[in-house]
């Protein structure tokens, strides 16, 4: 067997049109959602990031702002930028693009933020509302995993569902909304025994560790659904040769010529693809996904406190 694609870009595409359309419906009533983007230093993966979420906000008709503050920044100082953040009423998101430099306590950043403007779900209400199962908002990237499930019809009742990986930002939320959606859920770490034979056990198998092709086809069972969320980088020959099937090699080695890096999931793609019935791309997978549902949350957002809606 060789898996189908489960095509996160096409998925992100749709859910980008509704919010383009939800856009146009609220600039009706006078409302012109607005997302803040803060980063503190200048970590180049979260420069990506971040530029790629203000560029998706101005695709779509969103008012954004971007604050980029210098590597020493201290805790007071971003706690009065989030306090500001949260007493204007034409910003709707407010998001503080992890990791924070060491000096700034991460965890009190995040409970600044105006439970009803954190649409990366981070703040402990909306985690708490998580797991109570009532209306919250999502942390992103899961979010747009149950969107790209939800999408292609996988059934998730009674299912097997493993997670590898206990982030707070991305195993922790999936393992709540694959329950709610009354899967039976697994999540297993560094320290979860005879791991591949764990995940051997899952109908869909969510790889979140941040390790390189770590999930090898030995990780799955036959017809299993896979979905990558890992974003690492291969910058070897012989890691290319590894990871990938000789079909996608050629064009993989260039990335590595041009770019010295090819982008590289959690999940061994030459392997897996023998195994899983369905497989999300990297890149193509989940990434585009979790800038959509940003987009999505911060619509959201801008409906339920500005025009009292539910979520
Ligand atoms: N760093 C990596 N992923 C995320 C995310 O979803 N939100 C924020 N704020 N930072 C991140």
């Amino acid at each position: 067997m060789t898996a189908q694609v489960l095509n996160g870009a096409e998925v992100a595409e749709h859910i980008k049109q509704t919010v383009a359309a939800r856009v146009i419906e609220l600039a009706e009533l006078g409302v012109k959602p607005g997302l803040a983007v803060v980063m503190v230093g200048d970590n180049p993966a979260s420069k990506v990031y971040v530029g790629s979420k203000v560029k998706t906000c101005q695709a779509l008709g969103l008012h954004s702002e971007k604050y980029e503050l210098p590597a020493d920044t201290t805790t007071e100082r971003l706690l009065q930028l989030v306090d500001d953040l949260n007493s204007r009423d034409e910003i709707d998101g407010i998001l503080v693009q992890l990791p924070l430099p060491p000096q700034i306590e991460t965890r009190r950043i995040l409970e600044a933020v105006d439970p009803a403007k954190d649409v990366d779900g981070f703040h402990a209400y909306n985690v708490g509302k998580l797991v109570r199962g009532d209306d919250a908002l999502v942390a992103c990237t899961p979010a747009g995993v149950m969107a790209l499930l939800d999408y292609y019809k996988v059934p998730l009742a009674g299912a097997n569902a493993v997670v590898i990986g206990r982030s707070d930002i991305v195993g922790k939320p999936m393992a709540m909304l694959l329950l709610h959606r009354h899967a039976t859920v697994t999540i297993c770490h560094s320290r979860t025994k005879d791991l591949p034979a764990v995940a051997r056990q899952a109908d869909i198998l969510i790889a979140a560790i941040g390790r390189t092709a770590m999930v090898t086809g030995d990780f799955v069972r036959d017809g299993a659904v896979v979905v990558d969320v890992g974003m690492n980088k291969a910058t070897t020959e012989e890691e290319i040769r590894r990871i990938f099937s000789d079909a996608e090699q050629p064009k993989r080695m260039e990335d590595l010529s041009k770019r010295g890096y090819t982008l590289v999931g959690d999940v061994e793609p030459r392997t897996v693809a023998e195994k899983a019935s369905w497989l999300t791309p990297v890149p193509g997978g989940v990434g585009p996904l979790t800038i959509a549902m940003l987009m999505k949350n911060t619509i959201s957002a801008a409906e339920m406190r500005r025009l009292k809606r539910t979520a």
